[in-house]
C-alpha cells in the first residue's frame, strides 16, 4: 500500500509541511478549501481532489487534483507520497465508493480523517415522501405513483430508471447530456442551482409533473423543489442516503475548520496588526 515514491512532494507553492487533502466535488468542499486558506494562511497547503474536471468549474482555492486515485490503496499512496497530514472527505453524501476508500486509506496510513457531510433535509408534516433505499427501488415504484416524473439526480445514475418505460421523465441537468439518455420518454431541462421555490413551482406546473424523484442529498441549493412539491401536494419518492462511513463527522465547514485547528492541528494564520 505504501508505494515507493522517490521524493515526497507537496503541491506547488506549499511553504510548509502541513498538507490538507480535501476530497471534493461539492460546494462545501470548495468553501472548505477557501476557509482553510483564509484561516490557516501559509501554514497549510490545500489540495482539493475531484473525480473529473468540471465542465464549468467554479474557482477552487489552493491546488486542484483531477482524477481517481485507484481505490483505497492508491489514495493511501497519495497520502504518503504527498505528505498529507489531514484528510477531509467532503464528497457528496451519495459518493459511497470514495468515502469508503478515504476511511480505509486513513486507517492504513494513520492520517487523521474527518467527514464533512451536509445535514439531510428534514421532513415536514405536510410532505408526501415515500422513502426508499435505492434508485432501483425508486424506479420500480415511480410508475405506480405517477406518469410524469421530475428527476433531478444528475445524468450518471439515470440508467437505473430505464426499466420505468411507462413514465415520462423530465430530467434536470446542469450541462447538456454528452450522450443520449437511457430513458424511453424524457425531456431535458437545463439549470444550475440554487433554485427558488417560485421557479420550482413554475416548472412542476409547466411540465404537469405528478411525482418528484429525489435523493436525500440535503443542502439549501436544491431544497426548493421539495417545498414546491409540498405546496402542490405532490408525492416525492425520496432515496435514502447510503450508510455513512464510521468515524468523526461534522455538518458544517466551520466545524471542519475547528477540527483542523484542534489538538495537534494547524496553527492559525498570523495576522499583522
Ligand atoms: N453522487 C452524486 O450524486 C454527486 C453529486 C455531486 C457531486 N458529486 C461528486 O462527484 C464525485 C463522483 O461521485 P460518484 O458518486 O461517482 O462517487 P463514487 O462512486 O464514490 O466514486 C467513484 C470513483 O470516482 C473517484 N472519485 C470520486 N470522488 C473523487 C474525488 N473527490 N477525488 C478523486 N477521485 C474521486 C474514485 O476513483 P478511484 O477509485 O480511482 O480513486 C472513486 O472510486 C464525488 O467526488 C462527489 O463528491 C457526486
Amino acid at each position: 500500500m505504501t508505494g515507493a515514491a522517490p521524493a515526497p512532494a507537496l503541491p506547488d507553492g506549499a511553504t510548509t509541511g502541513r498538507h490538507l487533502l480535501i476530497l471534493g466535488g461539492t460546494g462545501e468542499a470548495a468553501a472548505l478549501a477557501r476557509g482553510a486558506l483564509a484561516r490557516f494562511g501559509d501554514s497549510v497547503a490545500v489540495t482539493t481532489a475531484l473525480a473529473v474536471r468540471p465542465r464549468n468549474p467554479g474557482p477552487i482555492a489552493g491546488e486542484v487534483r483531477i482524477g481517481g486515485f485507484g481505490g483505497a490503496a492508491g489514495l493511501a499512496d497519495y497520502v504518503i507520497n504527498h505528505r498529507v497530514d489531514r484528510l477531509i472527505d467532503a464528497t457528496h453524501p451519495f459518493a459511497a465508493t470514495i468515502s469508503r476508500a478515504a476511511r480505509l486509506a486513513a486507517e492504513g496510513t494513520g492520517v487523521p480523517r474527518l467527514v464533512l457531510r451536509r445535514p439531510p433535509w428534514r421532513r415536514h408534516p405536510l410532505d408526501r415522501w415515500i422513502e426508499v433505499d435505492s434508485l432501483a427501488a425508486a424506479a420500480l415504484l415511480v410508475g405506480r405513483v405517477g406518469q410524469r416524473a421530475w428527476l433531478t439526480i444528475g445524468a450518471g445514475p439515470l440508467a437505473a430508471f430505464a426499466p420505468a418505460t411507462g413514465v415520462r421523465f423530465v430530467v434536470r441537468l446542469i450541462d447538456p447530456p454528452r450522450q443520449q439518455l437511457p430513458l424511453r420518454y424524457c425531456q431535458v431541462v437545463l439549470g444550475r442551482g440554487p433554485f427558488s421555490v417560485a421557479e420550482e413551482r413554475h416548472l412542476l406546473r409547466r411540465y404537469a409533473i405528478d411525482v418528484v424523484v429525489s435523493r436525500a442529498s440535503g443542502g439549501a441549493a436544491t431544497e426548493a423543489k421539495l417545498i414546491a412539491a409540498r405546496e402542490l401536494g405532490l408525492p416525492v419518492i425520496m432515496v435514502r442516503r447510503p450508510p455513512p462511513e464510521p468515524g468523526p463527522a461534522v455538518e458544517t465547514v466551520e466545524a471542519a475548520l475547528d477540527w483542523l485547528a484542534g489538538p495537534g492541528g494547524l496553527p492559525q494564520a498570523t495576522r499583522m496588526s
